[in-house]
């Protein structure tokens, strides 16, 4: 009885805290993302024209279109990219809704859409990595960036470089690896109750690094692309 209660208090608590995390999460990641566009915008002249709101909502949603000049594994990846995407937003939604909006544990049809969209999700994210990775190999200009960071010469240096997004790509890469490989073993009975428990909070704990990376990701590459579209 005293034992039941003392597990329940743990678990009650973790998810507390994990909700917290949540929370304070996307508010540093975001507060930081709206504090450096503000700081350093993308864009000369923000115009809050509707022919420029238009311009920009057909600049969005031509990166999800298949390019004519794309080669056969220039489509695939891109299809990958889409696929993996969409993926990721029912992961994210399944996996956090219920215990961030309800309070309550992932289970019933949430739980089946989360198990079933999670292998697609990694099959796309390891053709990724594996098409993707030459163009996020670090450059001397990366090594530059760390160079005038410790030599403190900041002048520009949040500014533009490139090894924003490559970082976060290889971080993003590298968290899916804990988050897919924490589950699938939890579901051997190899490490016991406790182990399980544990892998389980190492799941939602690394998902949650891995959403925040993403959407730092997402904000460096879309910056990017307006930068090299205005140029
Ligand atoms: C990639 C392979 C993945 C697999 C195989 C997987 C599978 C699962 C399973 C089976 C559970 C239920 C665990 C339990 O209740 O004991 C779960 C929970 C969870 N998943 Fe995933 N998942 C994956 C990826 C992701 C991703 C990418 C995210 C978020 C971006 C995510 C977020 C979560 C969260 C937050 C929970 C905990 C829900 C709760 O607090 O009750 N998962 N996952």
């Amino acid at each position: 009885m005293w034992q039941r209660k003392k597990i329940n208090l743990a678990e009650n608590s973790m998810d507390t805290l994990f909700r917290n995390v949540f929370i304070a999460g996307f508010i540093l990641v975001g507060g930081a993302i709206i504090l450096h566009s503000v700081l350093f915008p993308a864009v000369r002249q923000c115009s809050l024209s509707v022919r420029a709101v238009i311009r920009k909502f057909v600049f969005l949603f031509s990166m999800v279109l298949l390019e004519q000049k794309l080669g056969p594994i220039g489509r695939l990846r891109k299809l990958a990219w889409l696929v993996a995407a969409v993926c990721f937003l029912v992961l994210f939604v399944t996996g956090f809704g219920p215990r961030i909006l309800c309070g309550v544990p992932l289970s019933g049809w949430l739980l089946m859409i989360h198990a079933t969209f999670a292998p697609v999700f990694a099959v796309c994210v390891a053709f990724l990595a594996a098409t993707w990775a030459w163009q996020c190999c670090f450059s001397v200009r990366d090594w530059d960036w760390v160079v005038r960071l410790f030599t403190f010469k900041w002048k520009g240096l949040l500014v533009d470089s490139d090894l924003g997004w490559k970082l976060s790509f290889w971080a993003m890469i590298l968290l899916v690896l804990p988050v897919s490989l924490s589950i699938v073993s939890s579901m051997f009975p190899i490490f016991g109750t406790h182990g399980q428990e544990v892998l389980f909070q190492l799941h939602r704990f690394t998902a949650l690094a891995l959403s925040l990376v993403a959407l730092a990701h997402l904000y460096l590459v879309l910056r990017g692309r307006c930068k090299a579209e205005q140029n």
